[in-house]
């Protein structure tokens, strides 16, 4: 089973620059909500309590005014810094702890994932016992992140991160489920020539030890990119759009836990206290 996850919400966002020079990219709003919490409603839909968040050194206290430990969404949430962004695998020795014995989802905090088919893939691959699962995705610029080579029968057979010259489209999601393994494996990583322990490498120790499985995000389902501002603009209209259609909520954090049994009308309540007078609050009160 996953029932531990990791939220990597560090880096310095240089992309975004000058918005991200005071304020860490996970902070800032994705349309209605602070970005950070997309990936961790995803963990939460995967049915994923224990929750570790990895955040820069020195920005604890700005995500725990948004995110607390003590918090009304029936969730345990534990904070790290990462002294210097070194890498993706850097999660899992920062993370041992927390781990424990366990097996670990981790999820990049930029990470968007949207669509009903998603919940139903992440429910059905919780029950995961032993290797490593890569959740794929088609995509039309394949260069900017790490591509899967499938054979017929689906199976990885390569991985590379950004390769020049693709000869693949499914790109690896920023969306990992490990075993304990991870935890040994990450600390036996070499920095790449960019100086970075690298995911992909990490995914390579699974993928030859014939225990690395790919699972797809099926073409109804969306994943989009947070990483320039034009294409944070872009993901920021798309739950616009749909939010504004449905008048339903995408990653509304107490939605979620409330659907899941995991907390009750008065937590609502408190949230909404929280929040204070909002549109996000006035949404809450629909629930109960
Ligand atoms: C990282 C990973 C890459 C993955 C991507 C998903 O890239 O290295 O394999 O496809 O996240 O968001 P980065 O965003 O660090 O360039």
């Amino acid at each position: 089973m996953i029932r531990k996850g990791i939220i990597l919400a560090g880096g310095i966002g240089s992309r975004m620059s000058p918005l991200t020079k005071a304020v860490n990219k996970q902070l800032l709003p994705l349309y209605d909500k602070p970005l950070i919490f997309y990936p961790l409603s995803i963990l939460m839909l995967a049915g994923i309590k224990n929750i570790l968040i990895i955040v820069n050194k020195g920005q604890l206290n700005q995500f725990r005014k948004i995110l607390p430990e003590k918090n009304n969404l029936g969730i345990s949430i534990e904070y790290k810094e990462q002294l210097k962004p070194e890498g993706l695998p850097q999660a899992f020795t920062i993370g041992e702890k927390f781990i424990g014995k366990d097996n670990v989802s981790l999820i990049l905090g930029d990470n968007f994932f949207y669509g009903q088919s998603l919940t139903k893939t992440l429910k059905k691959n919780t029950s995961f016992k032993k290797g490593a699962k890569v959740f794929i995705h088609p995509v039309k610029n394949p260069s900017q992140y790490g591509v899967a080579f499938l054979d017929r029968k689906n199976k990885v057979i390569k991985l590379v991160e950004k390769p020049k010259k693709p000869d693949s489209n499914l790109a690896v999601t920023g969306l990992y489920f490990f075993d304990n393994q991870v935890v040994q494996f990450s600390k036996k990583l070499k920095p790449s020539k960019r100086g970075e322990l690298e995911i992909i490498d990490l995914l390579n120790i699974y993928r030859k030890k014939k225990i690395l499985s790919a699972e797809f995000i099926g073409r109804g389902g969306a994943w989009l990119d947070t990483g320039s501002v034009k294409d944070y603009y872009d993901a920021s209209s798309f739950v616009s759009t749909i939010e504004n259609r449905q008048g339903l909520k995408i990653a509304c954090l107490e939605e979620i836990s409330y659907k899941n049994k995991w907390i009750n009308k008065k937590d609502i309540l408190n949230s909404i206290k929280f929040y204070g007078n909002c549109v996000y609050s006035q949404y809450l009160k629909t629930l109960i």
